[in-house]
């Protein structure tokens, strides 16, 4: 099972790949899991999404940029989805990875970047979050954040629980929105648990104090063990459903995501959309090999 999660994970950060994919629009199946290629194609699935109760946190797709010039093409493309959410009034917010608005490139770089992002949205008190990417982005993440959050309040950020630094992050950032997920990367044994029971094991603890003593909390993941763990905790300790929200992937257990936003829980989508589309899917194979299936039946039932 190692073995494929490495092979994906390395396809995920093939540079040639990545860029190839680009001009290939959405392929090998990548449909069923990203929205769409455009600004047109996101607003019509967010649209489906609001009409059933869900919201939206939008993702255009991209990472690991290595020049200005495509960090500003992003900032530019993420300020567009900004003006659509409101134009359509969307129940929606952004999403974005750091590393797309150029923290591999330069440090302030990419801090005026972010602040030229979330001055907008805080205009139309629209939220900001930033998705934590690998251990060596995490930090710089972090400080620019800090910086941030000392002039807007419309940004969070995601804890990783596969981090030994995740109890200490979650404490000391506890009242920022924050969005609690397992982490996606492939991380050093010196940094982060590898077997699945001590992450599933932090990832409860985690939630549990911030569902107790922090801000609002954002529950990503598709795992009904953890989902129904959470539902037993919060009826036992009388947390409202205003204080707390659960996230999954567009495209997948739609079934569930609406049953849960049925049963009158605040529900967020993760939407992807756009042509750098690649590293992300390649990750999401990397999770879960089974998510195979979605290919194959994509690219038979054309
Ligand atoms: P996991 O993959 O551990 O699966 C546990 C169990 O759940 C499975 O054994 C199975 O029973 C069930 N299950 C899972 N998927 C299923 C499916 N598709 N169908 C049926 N059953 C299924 N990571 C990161 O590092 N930085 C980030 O910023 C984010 N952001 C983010 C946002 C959102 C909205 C989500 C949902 C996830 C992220 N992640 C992330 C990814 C996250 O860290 C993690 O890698 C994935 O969510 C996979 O872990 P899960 O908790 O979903 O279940």
């Amino acid at each position: 099972m190692n073995a494929t999660k490495d092979f994906f994970m390395m396809l995920s950060q093939n540079k040639a790949l990545n860029g190839a994919a680009k001009r290939w629009g959405l392929k090998l199946g990548a449909q069923s899991v990203v929205a769409g290629t455009t600004i047109e194609e996101m607003v019509e699935s967010i649209r489906k999404l609001n009409a059933e109760g869900i919201s939206a946190t939008i993702d255009n797709l991209g990472e690991f940029v290595f020049e200005k010039e495509e960090a500003l093409q992003a900032k530019q493309q993420i300020l567009e989805v900004i003006d659509a959410i409101h134009q359509h009034q969307l129940d929606a917010h952004i999403s974005l990875k750091p590393t797309q608005l150029g923290l591999d490139i330069d440090y302030k770089f990419c801090l005026e970047n972010l602040r030229d992002i979330v001055a907008k949205a805080h205009d139309y008190t629209i939220f900001v979050n930033f998705d934590m990417e690998d251990h060596s982005h995490l930090q710089p993440s972090f400080d620019i954040l800090e910086e941030l959050h000392q002039d807007y309040d419309n940004i969070g950020t995601v804890i990783q629980a596969y981090f030994f630094r995740a109890e200490e992050d979650l404490e000391k950032y506890k009242n920022y929105r924050l969005r609690i997920v397992k982490g996606a990367y492939k991380e050093p044994a010196e940094l982060a648990y590898q077997e699945k029971a001590e992450i599933d094991a932090n990832y409860i603890q985690l939630i549990e104090y911030h569902l107790l003593h922090g801000k609002f909390t954002s529950i990503a993941t598709h795992d009904h063990h953890v989902i129904n763990h959470v539902l037993q905790f919060v009826n036992e300790h009388n947390i409202p459903n205003s204080q707390f929200e659960f996230q999954m992937l567009y495209g997948f257990r739609k079934e569930l995501q609406l049953e849960l936003a049925k049963k009158g829980y605040n529900f967020c989508t993760y939407v992807p959309f756009g042509n750098d589309w690649y590293g992300y899917f390649m990750r999401r194979l990397a999770e879960r090999p089974q998510n195979l299936n979605l290919v194959v039946r994509q690219t038979f039932n054309k």
